[in-house]
């Protein structure tokens, strides 16, 4: 049941601190920033672990397995409901604080509230539909599989999404009975404190929710080396996850990696082009582009080009872009000087190779990390952005003249995370479902996401699924139980 403590906006600044055991660690002194990417103004200062404080928390959450798993599903499915609760009871102070600390726009971070929370009430539900097996294996044999938690998890989150990337790995993992040691990124570790601490006022027992920042590599380096830690899951980089994997390999815990993506999103003549401007939109510009199944590449066929290209400037053009927390914005900063950097090089990179700015294409007035939203046409394969995800607010246009050319072009790339098409073509659409390479598409829609959806990629996008009834498969073992029966009087 939730207790009666004070809610986030009471003591909001006390209630952003790591917790190991249930307790905010002491630290050695050493701190780290979090900064507003906004402002460019620092919002807090936590103090910074490291091995020894991972190393704790690893040891905490062992103990503490052995009596959260043996609980019944239902006592961990009414904690879990009781924590959903409280974060929707606390659904604005949390949006605020992930916007002061991630830079999306307000009503963006609302609705990430809303859709951490999903994955928190979804798990619960779960949680009691854990069903095995009986297998009629031989005529003096059955065999029973039953479904166990894993056991201690490790779990690494990004910064783009500091609230729901969280509550998809940790709600299932609660749920199956496992408990878990969470880094959060660096950039935005403020949203996960306090999404821990209101889950230990939901009633989710010391050191089963343990959360901890800092020195990342020397946390990363405990939680994938460990012997302790049974399950590693991370959302991030491709590269940094190929790492991760190989860390892992030595005592072969199981791993869960979402990793990048390089969208495609195609647009054929007959679709119905302000679904498909407003697709676009949703797609590429969710969260200023920093989404990892953002569209990436926009492939539009020759016959439509022109008209989507306008339609789509026109609106982009128009967007608001600004502080978060200051009035109606569409658009907010990049989160870093790098990332920055990064958008600013691949949109010279393409107009040197013959791109041409439709709309945008500068830095934005409205801080030193804001970039305005951007669209190109002319875009073709041999340029950066065509290869590397930009994670910024930039559509490129790519050409097109039919669907083999399409196809071939949006699986041409060691991708496959998501991919989407606009088109009302049904023949097409089945065509399309089957042949593009990826783990989730979007059809007539540019937003695939929601705790329903078995989430996750292929190829170098990542191994294993988040979300929907097969994410909490990822936390649970299969035991086979061979049975032998007793003679039957009659029956040889
Ligand atoms: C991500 O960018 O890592 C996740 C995006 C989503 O859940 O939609």
């Amino acid at each position: 049941m939730a207790s009666t403590r004070p809610s986030l906006a009471e003591d909001v600044v006390l209630r952003t601190t790591p917790i190991i055991d249930g307790l905010p660690p002491a630290g050695k002194g050493c701190v780290f920033t979090v900064t507003n990417p906004a402002t460019t103004q620092t919002i807090a200062t936590i103090p910074l672990l490291g091995a020894e404080a991972a190393e704790r928390a690893v040891a905490s959450n062992a103990a503490a397995l052995q009596e959260w798993r043996k609980r019944a599903a239902a006592e961990r499915a009414d904690i879990l409901l009781a924590w959903h609760g409280l974060i929707l009871q606390n659904r604005e102070d949390l949006a605020r604080l992930l916007t002061s600390e991630q830079g999306k726009p307000l009503n963006e971070a609302r609705g990430e509230i809303d859709y951490a929370a999903s994955f928190v009430r979804w798990f619960a539900e779960e949680a009691r539909r854990v069903y095995g097996e009986i297998i009629p294996a031989a005529r003096e044999r059955r065999v029973m599989v039953i479904k166990q938690p894993v056991g201690v998890v490790g779990a690494i989150t990004p910064w783009n999404f500091p609230a729901a990337m969280i509550t998809r790995k940790v709600a299932p993992a609660l749920a199956a009975g496992c408990t878990v040691t969470l880094k959060p990124a660096e950039l935005t570790p403020l949203s996960a404190f306090a999404l821990a601490h209101l889950a230990l006022d939901a009633g989710v027992p010391p050191g089963v929710f343990n959360v901890i920042a800092g020195d990342a590599p020397a946390i990363g380096s405990v939680l994938t080396s460990d012997p302790t830690v049974a399950k590693f899951t991370f959302t991030g980089s491709t590269a940094v996850g190929k790492l991760l994997t190989a860390q892992c390999a030595t005592t072969l815990k199981r791993v869960s990696m979402e990793l990048g993506g390089n969208a495609p999103l195609i647009v054929f003549d007959d679709a119905d082009i302000d679904t498909a401007v407003e697709g676009a939109i949703a797609s590429k510009f969710r969260n200023t582009g920093q989404t990892c199944v953002c569209a990436n590449r926009i492939l539009v066929q020759s016959g439509i080009h022109d008209r989507f290209a306008e339609a789509l400037a026109a609106r982009v053009a128009a967007f608001r872009v600004g502080n978060g927390l200051e009035g109606e914005t569409d658009q907010g900063p990049l989160i870093t000087a790098a990332a920055l950097q990064k958008v600013r090089d691949h949109v010279g990179d393409a107009v040197g190779r013959g791109a041409r700015i439709v709309t945008g294409g500068e830095r934005h007035e409205a801080g030193e990390l804001f970039h305005q939203p951007t669209v190109l046409i002319g875009a073709n394969p041999d340029m950066r952005l065509a290869q590397e995800e930009t994670f910024g607010p930039v559509a490129p246009l790519f050409r097109f003249a039919n669907e083999g050319e399409a196809l071939a072009l949006a699986n041409s790339t060691r991708s496959g995370l998501a991919a989407y098409a606009f088109t009302r073509d049904m023949d097409r659409f089945w065509r399309l479902a089957e042949g593009l390479e990826v783990g989730m598409v979007g059809f007539n829609n540019g937003i695939i996401s929601s705790e329903t959806v078995p989430f996750g990629g292929v190829k170098e996008s990542g191994l294993g699924r988040e979300g929907s009834r097969h994410g909490i498969d990822e936390f649970l073992e299969l035991k086979a139980i061979s049975l032998g029966l007793p003679p039957q009087p009659g029956i040889e």
